[in-house]
């Protein structure tokens, strides 16, 4: 199974998303049966590492984004993973406009796995040291959401 997680720079939400659904998966002991990758809609911070107040709020919450490094979406992240979930509703605009025809992946809002109904994970780039609190908060809930629904899937391919 395979998990894109998807923001407008790739340096805040998204990794944090990364970083934060790894460690669901690992405490669920399912980390070496999904692949996690996360990109950003634009090129502005492509290489970069996440943005030093999402970096240091995740480690406040034991989560390490430091080897982490920004890339831009590509066209066959379409084909590659399962799941491509955004993380407001510009992010999901752009892959709809961007998902070739007959494309199976699944497209969404991540926060749907948090049992919200179109809910943006908000972006904390222009704001304070809590918006980015917040953004960890909304990623966990929907993080240990995700967990389930493919521990589910996972156990439906077994039989
Ligand atoms: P992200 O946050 O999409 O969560 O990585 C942002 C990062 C950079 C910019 C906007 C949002 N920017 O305008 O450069």
């Amino acid at each position: 199974m395979r998990v894109l997680f998807v923001c407008l720079g790739n340096i805040c939400r998204s990794p944090t998303a990364e970083g934060v659904f790894r460690r669901e998966l690992e405490v669920a002991g399912l980390a070496h049966r999904v692949e996690i990758d996360s990109c950003g809609i634009g090129d502005w911070h492509v290489g970069k590492a996440p943005d030093t107040r999402a970096a240091a709020a995740a480690r406040r919450r034991g989560i390490d984004l430091s080897e982490l490094r920004a890339r831009q979406l590509a066209a066959e992240d379409f084909s590659r993973f399962d799941y491509l979930l955004a993380m407001d509703h510009d992010n999901l605009a752009a892959l709809r406009q961007q998902c070739p025809d007959g494309c199976g992946a699944h497209i969404g809002l991540f926060l749907d796995f948090a049992g919200e109904v179109d809910r943006p994970v908000p972006d904390p780039y222009y704001g304070g040291e809590q918006g980015f609190e917040e953004v960890l908060d909304l990623i966990e809930a929907a993080s240990r959401g995700l967990v389930e629904e493919i521990a589910q899937r996972l156990e439906e391919l077994r039989h």
